[in-house]
């Protein structure tokens, strides 16, 4: 059984994974109008990623008998001024999803509620890889300046990416 504060926290936690998905898609246009579309495919994989992310609490929530609760969310940032102004928003975002997982599991530790206390363990080492990831990216930039024509290898290394849901694998 669910208490009513944790399912309020488990359903905020689907509006902030679906505001994710919004962002990504916001910094995939901006991506897409510099003519950079492997970045952009990498922000439309993020974005994918995210919406997975916000169904799995989305079932959970149903397997455990609570009802789910579905959240608007401000407007996206749509203007940046450069690659590394939009990983540095892309990061600073993964650095607060973080927090809000780790106040989750402790509140899920104090209420002592087990099966929140396990699934959470997956969102823990999952956002160990998504701060990880937006880190390498934004250290890269940083690194070959956003002139160097290095900046369009990392396009390229950026389109090859994929996701399949762990479920279908
Ligand atoms: Fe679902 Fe990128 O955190």
């Amino acid at each position: 059984m669910l208490s009513e504060k944790l399912l309020n926290e488990l359903n905020l936690q689907i509006k902030h994974e679906l505001a994710s998905a919004n962002y990504y898609l916001a910094m995939a246009a901006h991506c897409a109008s510099e003519d950079l579309g492997g970045f952009a495919h990498f922000f439309m994989i993020q974005g994918d990623e995210e919406r997975f992310h916000a169904m799995k609490f989305y079932n959970f929530i149903n397997d455990l008998g609570g009802k789910v609760k579905i959240y608007g969310f401000e407007d996206p940032r749509n203007d940046f001024q450069s690659l590394e102004e939009v990983f540095t928003a892309a990061l600073k975002h993964e650095q607060f999803v973080t927090g809000r997982i780790h106040t989750l599991l402790d509140l899920a530790n104090q209420e002592k509620h087990y099966p929140t206390i396990s699934f959470l363990q997956w969102f823990v080492d999952e956002q160990v890889e998504e701060e990880a990831s937006m880190n390498q990216i934004l250290s890269k930039i940083k690194r070959l300046g956003e002139d160097n024509p290095g900046i369009y290898m990392l396009d390229d290394e950026l389109a090859k990416r994929t996701f399949t849901p762990p479920a279908a694998e």
